[in-house]
């Protein structure tokens, strides 16, 4: 495992924790830790053992308070236009393994549009979820403007970017922008169970469930469907498959092998 300046990492029963260390900048998500957040997602990919990555960040005050904004107030317009932060964030959703961010405390900007592209959010008592970009006077451009109105729909989207409000772990459950709510205590465990669940599961078939669920989204249904049929055939034809219906059939637990 590298070392990291701004992540800590740790790999525990399957699952890549991730967590984003700059505390005192409320985990300000400067070029350094997107670097360093990109090298973090290469290492959990390889990682074989690896089925879940779980995104944190240190302390309870904040889960990531956006891009750093003394390095946003020096960037020129053509340079919005590398893949940066959106790209990254692109790329985790992208992933092949799954996904979940715990977020306790600041989720703001693209620490929220970090939490977006995760899978699956879950949601301390204590977070604040909010798209604040409007107030410097630029735009959500992590992916915010797409991902947060496809998870929660256009209509509140727009409410949330236009008005910059911030919501609480709670509201965000019940809008659909969180998976899960829970306690403060109870964040790391509840992570860690949903964590657990998904690792039962064989890789190829997350990966594929995965792709067809993210793929499809952005397509017309009846291609989608397909993506859905082909990701199938796949499925079909591994050994995987032939042992998860054996060992239903057989009264037993699965003991997937990713091929
Ligand atoms: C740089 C930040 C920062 C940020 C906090 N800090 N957020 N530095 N970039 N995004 C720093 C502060 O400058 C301060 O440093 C220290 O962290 C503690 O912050 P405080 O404001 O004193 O803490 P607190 O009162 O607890 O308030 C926390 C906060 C507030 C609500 C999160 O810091 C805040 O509003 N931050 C900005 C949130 C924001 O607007 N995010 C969107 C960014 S734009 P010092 O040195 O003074 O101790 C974005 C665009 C993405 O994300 C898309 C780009 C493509």
């Amino acid at each position: 495992m590298k070392n990291y300046e701004n992540l800590d990492i740790e790999i525990k029963d399957g699952v890549y924790w991730l967590t984003l260390n700059r505390p005192e900048a409320r985990n300000a998500l400067d070029a350094s830790m997107l670097n360093e957040i990109d090298q973090a997602i290469d290492e959990a990919e390889q990682e074989e053992n690896v089925k879940v990555i779980i995104i944190q960040g240190a302390g309870d005050k904040s889960f990531a308070a956006g891009a750093d904004i003394k390095q946003l107030n020096a960037r020129k317009p053509l340079e919005a236009l590398v893949p940066g932060m959106q790209g990254l964030y692109n790329k985790i959703e992208n992933c092949k393994k799954v996904t979940v961010a715990a977020v306790s405390g600041y989720a703001l900007g693209g620490g929220c549009e970090l939490a977006l592209a995760c899978d699956i959010r879950i949601a301390a008592k204590n977070a604040k979820f909010g798209l604040p970009e409007l107030n410097l006077g630029i735009i959500p451009g992590a992916g915010g403007t797409q991902r947060l109105s496809r998870i929660i729909g256009k209509g509140r989207a727009l409410d949330m970017i236009l008005t910059g409000k911030i919501i609480d772990g709670e509201e965000a459950e019940r809008i659909g922008l969180a998976t899960y709510y829970t306690s403060e205590k109870e964040l790391a465990a509840k992570a860690e169970a949903v964590a657990a669940e998904i690792s039962k599961k064989g890789p190829v078939a997350i990966q594929l469930a995965k792709f067809a669920v993210h793929k499809g989204y952005d397509i017309d249904e009846g291609t989608a469907m397909w993506i859905e049929k082909l990701s199938q055939a796949v499925a079909f034809g591994t050994e995987d498959k032939k042992e998860g219906t054996s060992a239903f059939i057989e009264k037993r637990k699965a003991t997937f092998k990713n091929r």
